[in-house]
């Protein structure tokens, strides 16, 4: 063989290799699924499990799980290299499954990008698309088209039910309130993302006017006339010349599916297949209870057995019954006057009605409520429990808890147990969280908080900490500071919330996955290679709230100059602290809004304390008790520069993953 024809024969190698993936799928990158049963062939990863009747689950009800599901084989967007990127349109049906009907996480998105490999890619807010590092970052090359269902306020998301169109990260460049115009009168009808109903999307890209076009519909109207909203941005700088498409989803702290029924491509301005809404997979029914595990095991294999199995139901349910009935028992002995009755916080709360919600954080909603017979104020915490085991200990170590009491505390008033919700019963505070009166994006018309506030409030809270961590009988951890735990009571002092919630999800884990419970950006870095929480991860998170109180920033900032594709990004509020630091002017990171009014030794002392406590390294770190001495100038802070405090930041201000898959 000549040399020149072996050039060539690995010139055509290499050609095939290449554009082999975009001929295998039809020339025109065309398909369809009206369900996925038998030879559908997707690649999946994570939670993502093709059910027998031909469901697609991209997630399985497990907490804080990313799933993927891909088209098998890569499709070529360019028609020619250095061409622009083809017009494509795809539709699909989905439907989100949370254990309620109320309130569900995280959401499920279309997804276009240049690998199937997320491996890296956070669970919850960040739905399987990116991490915080990658997020925004325009070598991310994706473009997505998201239905969230909770409002991340870093992402500027509308609301918690809404649809947005994203590139490179989960900021959206346009969103909308999920929902269709009706063709009749013209009119905008909401539609609820965790209604448990299928609904159609349909997603075009057309290459001419650079134009995006997403609309959506309940299953049984056809597409609408007037699509949800469209976007202009050229998908040419976003989408490589060979893309993946599939979907993405991932769960928060709540039990629920995210199901895609049907799904349709077409490239090259070519509309997407209409999907056969006849032979969709049916969905499983959700009311009033999730079946049972032990159904869905036993039925499949048990046509024989039928009888059987249903009499090993009977026992499990029975032997459930007692037991649940026992442990009723033990804790009216030992905890009875901390158990609510659920009808008397029904009532409080006037049936959990919306207009007595409070707010909803990642462990569930809370409510407003004044308890019918002492007229008393109080706020229901309304939380899944998704694993039986542990659920005796956390409860009875609630309740426990609701012996510790101290002025800085947001007192537990009880709980009260049904089904798998539980609910907890804290005192009400009328004046909020602080984060609502600290950060530039919060609600019109609160007022800001002065220098004075902010200083007693952090005092409070240490002082708190320290009666937590050193004066209770035995070290006790919170695991979850952070700005919107902090609540106010009526005189403006600050109270530390949601006490001892996190333990649940620390009960509930499996000590060989590795999951880590608190809050981005609050979380200390060892806790992504040990994930054991200390008091010295407290401390942490402690230090995040302080500067985020001194500098009325997010622990994350995010850099608001999104629209050019490859320059958002997030910075850390301890990062940019430094940097002011470092630029010769601590004290110009203190909140401008303040106006220059604040004492300035105060200020100082706060932002060189708060930079100490979220060290990087957890030695470094003082303790509670040698904070409060430092607050309350009892004792002088060590000599620091911002370098003492960034030099081994690079490497380790990685926040950890909270992925859960156990690697
Ligand atoms: N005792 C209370 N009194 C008054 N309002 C409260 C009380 N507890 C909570 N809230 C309000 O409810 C909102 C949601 O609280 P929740 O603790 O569930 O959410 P979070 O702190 O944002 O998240 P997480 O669940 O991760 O802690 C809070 O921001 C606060 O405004
Ligand atoms: C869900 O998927 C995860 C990841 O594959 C797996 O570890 C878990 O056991 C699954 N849970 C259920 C209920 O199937
Ligand atoms: C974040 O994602 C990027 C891109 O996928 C990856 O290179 C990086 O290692 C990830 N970072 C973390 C902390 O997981
Ligand atoms: C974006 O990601 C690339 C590759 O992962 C990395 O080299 C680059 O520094 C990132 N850019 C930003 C602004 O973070
Ligand atoms: C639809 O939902 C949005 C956001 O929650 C709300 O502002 C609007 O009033 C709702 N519209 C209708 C017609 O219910
Ligand atoms: C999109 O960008 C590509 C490459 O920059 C360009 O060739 C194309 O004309 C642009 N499309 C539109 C509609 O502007």
């Amino acid at each position: 063989m000549s040399s020149s024809t072996f050039l060539l024969l690995h010139l055509q190698l290499l050609y095939l290799g290449l554009s082999l993936p975009a001929i295998t799928a039809s020339d025109d990158g065309r398909f369809v699924y009206s369900g996925f049963s038998g030879g559908a062939n997707l690649a999946m990863d994570g939670a993502s499990t093709v059910t027998p009747g031909g469901l697609l689950e991209l997630t399985n009800g497990t907490d804080q799980q990313n799933g993927h599901a891909f088209y098998p084989t890569p499709l070529r967007f360019v028609r020619s290299p250095g061409g622009s990127v083809l017009s494509f349109s795809t539709s699909f049906v989905f439907a989100i499954l949370s254990v309620y009907t109320d309130l569900s996480a995280h959401g499920l998105a279309f997804v276009v990008a240049p690998s199937r490999d997320f491996s890296t890619a956070l669970p919850g807010q960040f739905l399987g698309l990116a991490n915080i590092s990658s997020n925004g970052n325009g070598s991310n090359h994706f473009f997505a088209v998201e239905l969230d269902t909770i409002q991340n306020k870093e992402f500027d998301d509308l609301n918690a039910n809404h649809a947005g169109a994203n590139v490179n990260g989960l900021r959206s460049e346009q969103s909308y309130y999920a929902g269709y115009y009706d063709d009749k009168d013209g009119s905008f009808r909401n539609l609820s993302l965790i209604s448990r109903e299928a609904m159609q999307v349909w997603v075009d890209y057309d290459d001419k006017d650079a134009q995006i076009t997403v609309a959506m519909a309940p299953l049984k109207v056809a597409r609408p006339a007037r699509p949800l909203f469209t976007a202009i941005y050229n998908l040419t700088t976003v989408i490589t010349d060979v893309a993946y498409v599939g979907f993405s989803s991932a769960t928060g702290t709540i039990n629920v599916r995210h199901c895609i029924l049907g799904w349709s491509f077409a490239m090259n301005g070519l509309a997407a297949p209409a999907i056969d809404v006849a032979k969709l997979p049916k969905l499983p029914r959700m009311s009033p209870k999730p079946r049972s595990k032990t159904l869905e095991i036993t039925l499949p294999v048990a046509t024989a057995g039928f009888v059987l199995a249903v009499g090993i139901v009977g026992f499990v349910l029975l032997r459930r019954h007692s037991r649940y009935a026992e442990l009723r028992e033990d804790w009216e002995v030992e905890f009875g006057p901390h158990r609510f009755s659920y009808k008397d916080l029904h009532r409080a709360t006037q049936g959990f009605k919306n207009k007595n919600l409070l707010g909803a954080g990642g462990f569930g909603r809370v409510y407003k409520g004044i308890l019918p017979a002492s007229k008393l104020e109080i706020a229901v915490k309304r939380v899944s429990h998704e694993s039986k085991q542990g659920i005796k200990e956390f409860v009875a170590e609630v309740v426990s808890i609701g012996r510790i009491q101290h002025h800085n505390l947001v007192k537990l008033l009880g709980y009260c147990r049904r089904r798998r919700e539980l609910f907890l019963v804290y005192e009400y505070m009328p004046n909020g969280s602080v984060d609502k009166y600290i950060h530039i994006s919060s609600e019109e018309g609160t007022p800001i908080l002065t220098w004075a506030q902010r200083w007693h409030i952090i005092k409070g809270i240490a002082s708190c900490l320290v009666y937590l961590h050193e004066e209770w009988e035995k070290a006790i951890i919170h695991r979850d500071i952070k700005a919107s735990n902090v609540l106010l009571d009526v005189d403006m002092n600050g109270r530390l919330g949601d006490f001892g919630l996190a333990r649940l999800y620390d009960h509930d884990t499996d000590p060989q996955t590795t999951h880590v419970v608190g809050t981005i950006g609050y979380l200390a870095p060892e806790l992504g290679h040990t994930s054991k929480a200390t008091p010295l991860t407290d401390v942490f998170a402690f230090g995040m709230f302080v500067l985020e109180v001194a500098c009325g920033q997010r622990p994350i900032i995010t850099n608001q100059r999104s629209l050019d594709s490859s320059s958002s990004q997030l910075l850390l509020l301890v990062d940019w602290v430094l940097e002011q630091w470092s630029n010769g002017s601590l004290i110009s990171a203190v909140d401008s809004r303040l106006e220059g009014n604040y004492n300035v030794s105060e200020a100082s002392l706060a932002l060189k304390l708060g930079l100490l406590c979220s060290h990087p390294f957890a030695n470094a770190r003082p303790s509670m008790r040698q904070v409060m001495h430092y607050l309350d100038g009892a004792m002088p802070l060590p000599e620091m520069t911002p370098t003492d405090l960034s030099l081994p930041l690079q490497q380790n201000r990685q926040l950890p993953s909270t992925k859960a898959d156990g690697s």
